[in-house]
């Protein structure tokens, strides 16, 4: 039986040059096309959305970076991370192939930039309106010249331009400061699209419905009624081959900043006036302005050393980190949120890398049943699990089927795959850049967001990064992170169930 439900209704903004969905006419040039973010989600995700016929009409995808590549060589870079297990879809690797050409160029040259602009004009065919998309794969350090570069040469005169940026976005409150000024006199607010990928995740967009769209989770939603949340990020593999990159950002910019403050977003936000994607952002910047900096002193970090059997390698036995780094591999922070629905309540981050598994999740514990008839009976915890294996669950008190009156902790259990076991999840990259195409700007980050998410992380990072006598603990490769942790988690009032 196919899925019941109602449909959200989406309200019908102002149309303008940033909310117009691009139907034909359209040009998507990837910068920074040899490298590795273009092989393993961007390629990918444009073949998923080409195949389902979810691109404009006679689109066209172009690549550019500096490396010469003949087009034999680029396109076998382009769907060397494509899996084609069925022939129809072969076949449709073959038509996608077919609308994808390469330009090798500099990314802070005029002429470089003139002979995209000769690519694009031959494939436009003279047309006088056209659209382009600037989806840039490219690393932080050349955002502002690509940008600059592209706004002078390759602007379109007549038509529609939007430029995809990828995280991260600075690496503190001053840099991403600096970046939006540079991006802002030539690119207006709703021509920036900024990617952050959790916002794509299927379990990350459902956060609202579930929300807003279940009484009986809406009314507990408050300090009431929860006594701690964690949103947790485990990965179990090191920065094997990203060392020199992630040296440089560490755990808390790489992944908690934005992808874990934007979960919390969602999860703590005043319900919005509408789904329109201003409505939506203009609440999540509201919670994050309630978030006062986080305190150095509700923080642990870590950094992997070998596996205990010795077999995986430490951070620092990576020839791109250098030997003395402080970069932490872990960290778990807490912050709070001083407002009306939450004040008091612990929010706890935790991620790192090379930890015993791989999952992103969020905890939301509950607080203690009311004692009395009850003698320890154990907290609801409900569970939102992201990745791998989206689910939601709910841990809860139930007689045990018997003679006794002896409880037990179960679950009430919305396991995806089984629940819709018929229905693909699409890739996050898929769902993000199909918005862009579409105009739709809700899951993308705003300028003032940014700002504000900053805000909440900087004195902290600049606390970690100037004080060289805080060093990381160090957790064995594999293992469950640095040995304080539950004992953390556990002063802030979270009770293992
Ligand atoms: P890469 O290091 O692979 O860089 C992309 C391309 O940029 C390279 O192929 C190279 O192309 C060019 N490039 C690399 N270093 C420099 C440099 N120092 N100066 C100028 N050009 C350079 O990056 P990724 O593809 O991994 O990431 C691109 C962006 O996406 C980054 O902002 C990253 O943070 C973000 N991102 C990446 C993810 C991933 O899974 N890889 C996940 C989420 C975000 P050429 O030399 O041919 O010009
Ligand atoms: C990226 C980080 O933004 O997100 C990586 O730079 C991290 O370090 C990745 O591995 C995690 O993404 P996902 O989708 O695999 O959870």
């Amino acid at each position: 039986m196919p899925p019941q439900g109602s449909t959200i209704v989406m309200p019908a903004d102002e149309p303008h040059a940033g909310n117009i969905e691009l139907t034909e006419n359209t040009i998507i040039v990837v910068l920074g096309a040899s490298g590795d973010l273009a092989k393993k989600k961007t390629f990918p995700a444009l073949f998923g959305l080409f195949r389902n016929h979810f691109l404009p009409k006679d689109v066209k995808i172009v690549g550019y970076a500096r490396t010469k590549m003949d087009h034999e060589e680029y396109l076998k870079r382009v769907k060397s991370n494509i899996k084609t297990p069925t022939p129809e879809m072969e076949h449709q690797l073959d038509d996608f192939l077919e609308l994808c050409t390469y330009i090798a160029g500099q990314y802070d040259q005029d002429d470089s930039f003139q002979n995209l602009l000769k690519h694009l004009e031959e494939l436009e065919g003279g047309r006088e309106e056209t659209n382009r998309v600037f989806y840039m794969a490219l690393p932080p350090s050349v955002f502002i010249p690509v940008s600059q570069h592209l706004k002078r040469n390759c602007y379109p005169k007549k038509g529609i331009a939007r430029i995809i940026v990828e995280k991260p976005f600075g690496k503190d409150l001053g840099g991403s400061r600096e970046l939006q000024a540079a991006l802002g006199p030539d690119w207006d607010e709703q021509e920036i699209f900024r990617i952050d990928h959790y916002l794509g995740k299927e379990m990350v967009k459902n956060l609202l419905i579930l929300r807003f769209g279940n009484t009986f989770f809406n009314a507990t939603w408050n300090r009431q009624h929860i006594d701690n949340v964690q949103i947790v990020f485990k990965e179990p593999f090191g920065t094997e081959g990203r060392g020199g990159y992630f040296d440089e950002f560490g755990i808390i910019r790489d992944v908690m900043q934005n992808h874990l403050l934007q979960v919390l977003t969602l999860l703590t936000m005043e319900r919005p006036i509408s789904f329109s994607a201003e409505d939506i952002r203009d609440e999540k910047v509201r919670v994050l302005r309630c978030m006062p900096p986080i305190e150095p002193g509700n923080t642990i970090i870590g950094q992997y050393g070998k596996s205990v059997d010795g077999s995986k390698p430490a951070y620092k036995d990576d020839d791109t980190v250098p030997k003395g780094s402080r970069c932490p591999t872990f960290a778990a922070v807490t912050a709070y949120i001083k407002n009306e629905r939450w004040e008091g309540v612990p929010f706890i981050f935790k991620a790192g890398k090379a930890l015993n598994e791989q999952k992103t999740e969020i905890r939301i514990q509950f607080k203690d049943v009311t004692s009395g008839i009850f003698k320890d009976i154990p907290r609801n915890e409900l569970v939102i699990r992201v990745q791998p294996n989206e689910s939601v669950y709910i841990k809860m008190n139930s007689k045990l089927p018997g003679l006794t009156m002896q409880t037990i902790v179960t679950e009430l259990d919305l396991t995806y795959r089984r629940r819709f076991s018929d229905l693909k999840i699409p890739e996050a990259y898929e769902s993000l850049i199909l918005d862009a195409i579409k105009g739709d700007h809700s899951n993308f980050v705003r300028d003032d967001e940014l700002d504000a998410s900053w805000k909440i992380f900087t004195p902290l990072l600049h606390y970690l990064d100037e004080h060289e006598e805080v060093v990381p603990m160090e957790y064995p490769y594999g293992s469950r992170g640095p040995k304080i942790l539950d004992q953390f988690t556990e002063s802030f009032g979270y009770k293992f169930i």
